[in-house]
């Protein structure tokens, strides 16, 4: 499978990540999760004492970052600045401010070169998957394998509910539901379902189903 590369993008919580972590563990390829990679930068904005409504005081602040992603998809790692935030990234102060930080365009930018840099090395390896909102579209337009998940609003809150250990289902698809605008609404790389791109709807299917999917998808081209 070398120099594969497989997008998968859609909005929060239609099931991108435990799809694209299967994907890769099931195929032996690596995993990218650029979502990491934002929510690592508006942490260290967050932290930085940044106003994360302010684009052009985020946009400032690029120069100083520092990401690491580890791509192992059964523990995948992020760090900014030297900090593993692996678990501060999933809070809701990061999952409010995640949204407008990401449609900055410089941060849009400064990410896609990393992202394309870890990309081109992982495939030249043995093949990558790469999950986001503008990885068809944008980051790796000629992947061989694009893939556009979408589920039911109410399922994918009851999912992210169920991952983040929370019960307030309702807040949980207030908060996607916000994001999910945001992103799609952005000037820069907004999330929409790429060219060439299978759209597969989880809503009703089992992470096994649409893990088995996905690998057909991949097996038809590589
Ligand atoms: O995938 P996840 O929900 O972790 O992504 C968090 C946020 O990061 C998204 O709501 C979006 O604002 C941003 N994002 C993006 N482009 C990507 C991946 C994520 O703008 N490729």
């Amino acid at each position: 499978r070398t120099g594969l590369v497989v997008a998968i993008d859609g909005p929060s919580g239609s099931g991108k990540s435990s799809t694209s972590r299967g994907v890769a563990d099931r195929l032996g390829l690596r995993y990218l999760d650029t979502g990491a990679m934002f929510r690592a930068v508006t942490w260290w904005m967050l932290r930085a004492g940044v106003d994360v409504q302010d684009a052009a005081a985020v946009a400032a602040r690029v120069p100083e970052l520092e990401v690491k992603s580890g791509t192992d998809p059964l523990a995948p790692t992020i760090e900014v600045g030297g900090t593993d935030v692996a678990v501060e990234i999933r809070s809701d102060e990061v999952n409010a401010a995640v949204s407008p930080v990401s449609a900055v365009p410089e941060v849009r930018a400064w990410l896609l070169e990393l992202q394309r840099a870890v990309i081109a090395e992982e495939a030249a390896l043995g093949g990558i998957v790469v999950e986001g909102r503008d990885i068809g579209s944008v980051v790796a337009p000629d992947a061989q394998v694009k893939v556009y998940l979408t589920a039911d609003p109410a399922a994918r809150a009851l999912r992210r509910a169920a991952e983040e250990g929370g019960t307030d289902v309702a807040a949980t698809e207030q908060s996607l539901l916000a994001r999910d605008k945001i992103d799609s609404g952005r000037a820069t790389a907004p999330l929409v379902r790429a060219d060439g791109a299978a759209h597969l709807d989880t809503t009703h299917h089992t992470l096994d189903e649409v893990i088995d999917q996905v690998v057909a998808l991949v097996d038809r081209v590589a």
